[in-house]
């Protein structure tokens, strides 16, 4: 069993506790499926307000569904569609506070109301996305974004193979 020491404080206390919490959970592990899926159960257990925690993994320039925690969700999703497809084609994080004024979102599950997708390269290559939904408009903000970003760049060399 592990046990991690998650601070409840502040979102910065939080992200960097869950970083350094990803960090002792991967490290020394080259499984990619094996740490992207402890990545979304970390994640889904600490980030509060989410209904759906995962990755899509760049297959074939193709984001095809990996690990993830909440609904059944779409398999495929073309570079540039969706929010995810739009953080794989411009390989920017995507920061949306109302899905529903995204034009072209991909609904996998009604509950979703915001969503925070980022993009996940190593050596240049983009090896997927991390894809967090909300049901509650405005969930994430900027600390959130870079939160995740650290999450992603930690990850990124460990979910290679
Ligand atoms: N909403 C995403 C699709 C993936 S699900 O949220 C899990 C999108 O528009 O790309």
């Amino acid at each position: 069993m592990y046990s991690f020491d998650i601070a409840a404080g502040s979102k910065a206390e939080l992200y960097r506790d869950l970083l350094a919490a990803l960090d002792a959970l991967t490290a020394g592990e080259d499984d990619a499926i094996a740490n992207m899926a402890n990545a979304a159960s970390l994640i889904w257990q600490y980030l509060p307000d989410l209904n759906w925690a995962g990755f899509y993994r760049n297959v074939g320039d193709e984001l095809v569904l990996g690990p993830f925690q909440g609904k059944a969700a779409c398999i495929r999703i073309p570079f540039g569609k969706g929010v995810c497809g739009a953080a794989a084609a411009s390989g920017e994080t995507q920061l949306i506070e109302d899905v529903h004024a995204f034009p072209g979102h991909i609904a996998c599950d009604a509950a979703s109301n915001a969503e925070l997708v980022v993009p996940i390269s190593h050596q240049g290559r983009l090896i997927g996305v991390l894809d967090l939904d909300s049901p509650s408009r405005g969930r994430f903000d900027a600390e959130d974004a870079a939160g995740c970003e650290a999450l992603a760049a930690l990850l990124a060399p460990r979910i290679t193979g």
